[in-house]
């Protein structure tokens, strides 16, 4: 039987970096037993598919050809979600500096964007999506069931990344974290095609003040009004 997937309910979670979408986003999936897209992964699965094949971050047909016969796959593994390029574990290499940088460009060419666009919405699975990133209730899935537009402080963000990067011994400082933070929310938020804005239907949570427990209990009493909603 061929599923109609736009009647699977989709639960979009989007946001600025460091707001916490992506362990709220894998507690709400778990919690429902639904699917989890993490479009972000995607994004820098491109990347890193583009630094190994070589292609130029300008040459956007040599970066919709890879998006094309992207050979992406995420399986189940020991921290959530193991992402494969090749059939080979990606590992850390997915959240290198290198591949963030290098993500943040591609992400930014609308070829790019729309190349993926089928590919994220094959995630659209029964019995339900919980997809996670920046336009999933603006253009990826317009008619998601349920959309939150997940938010904290800049100085929130740049203190959860400073104790994470701090407990991974790296060697960072508080305002440099804080600078590229900035930086890095004006240029996704200005960026011409799929800013990184709440949908007009979005509820908005404020994680800045809250625990990831509060936080997915929202989220999942937004989720269970939509779908009485329905
Ligand atoms: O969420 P993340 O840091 O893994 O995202 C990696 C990059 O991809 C980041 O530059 C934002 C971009 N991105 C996007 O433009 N749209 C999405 N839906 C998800 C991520």
């Amino acid at each position: 039987m061929v599923e109609n997937n736009s009647e699977v309910p989709v639960v979009a979670i989007d946001g600025p970096s460091g707001a916490g979408k992506g362990a709220v986003s894998a507690r709400v999936a778990r919690e429902l037993g639904w699917h989890l897209l993490d479009s972000g992964a995607v994004y820098r699965a491109v990347a890193l598919a583009a630094l190994a094949a070589d292609v130029n971050p300008e040459d956007q047909a040599g970066l919709v050809g890879l998006c094309d016969r992207l050979p992406l796959s995420f399986r189940p593994g020991d921290d959530g979600i193991e992402v494969y390029l090749d059939q080979q574990p990606v590992g850390s290499r997915l959240r290198s500096e290198q591949v963030s940088a290098m993500a943040s460009r591609v992400a930014a060419l609308p070829a790019v964007r729309k190349a993926l666009l089928e590919l994220q919405r094959s995630f659209r699975q029964s019995p339900g999506l919980v997809a996670d990133g920046r336009d999933m209730g603006t253009v990826v899935f317009p008619d998601a069931t349920a959309k939150v537009f997940l938010h904290a402080s800049v100085e929130e963000r740049a203190n959860r990344r400073y104790k994470q990067l701090k407990g991974k011994g790296e060697n960072v400082t508080f305002s440099r974290l804080f600078q590229d933070l900035e930086a890095r929310d004006r240029r996704d938020r200005e960026r011409a095609v799929s800013p990184t804005i709440a949908a007009a239907d979005a509820k908005v949570i404020d994680s800045t003040d809250l625990g990831l427990d509060q936080v997915v209990a929202q989220v999942l009493s937004v989720v269970e009004y939509r779908l009485q909603d329905t």
